[in-house]
């Protein structure tokens, strides 16, 4: 008997997206097939690398772990959402002047798994970095200068969210009619 295919609809990157699946594929597989959005690598399909890791309502996974049906509704980001050629993420920028990648082929995966632990730790030690890339495989780098770049980047991402912060209670003030 055949098994019918399934719309799939997902906010990706602020866009909302659908495409109809055969409802055994992959999470990855739906964004790279379906969505056009290759910039998720695949490395094993065997949840060993990392090189697939989106974040999924927020948080960090390894597309090739979920069923594109299981992320119906959700909200997704991958690295195609992080930042533009013009205005780099701070991730992206920090990657690039600390030397994070060589090949790059699980740079994508590498700092969306990153932003999943910076929304977790916002100020991670290195230990915190080392353990939170478990999950990922660089076969280049040596993992040192990925560190660096995801410690430069937390730094730059505190900084701006303590002058949002401040610009927020700035206009609270204004608002209440005390500046
Ligand atoms: S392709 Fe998903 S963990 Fe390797
Ligand atoms: S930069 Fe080549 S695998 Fe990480």
């Amino acid at each position: 008997m055949a098994i019918e295919n399934r719309k799939v609809t997902v906010t990706v990157n602020g866009q909302e997206r659908s495409a109809e699946v055969e409802p055994r594929k992959l999470l990855v597989h739906y964004l790279r097939d379906d969505l056009g959005l290759t910039g998720t690598h695949i490395g094993c399909d065997t949840s060993q690398c990392g090189a697939c890791t989106i974040t999924v309502n927020g948080d960090a996974v390894k597309s090739c772990t979920m069923l594109a049906v299981q992320a119906d509704g959700a909200e997704i980001m991958t690295v195609e959402g992080l930042g533009t050629r013009n205005e780099l993420h701070p991730m992206q920028q920090s990657f690039w002047e600390e030397h994070g990648l060589q090949c790059g082929y699980c740079t994508p995966g590498v700092m969306m798994a990153m932003i999943g632990l910076l929304k977790e730790n916002p100020n991670p030690s290195e230990e915190e970095i080392r353990e939170g890339m478990e999950g990922v495989i660089c076969r280049c780098t040596g993992y040192q200068f990925i560190v660096s770049a995801v410690q430069k980047a937390a730094k730059i991402m505190a900084e701006a969210n303590e002058k949002n912060d401040q610009k927020v209670a700035a206009s609270q003030l204004v608002g209440e009619g005390n500046l």
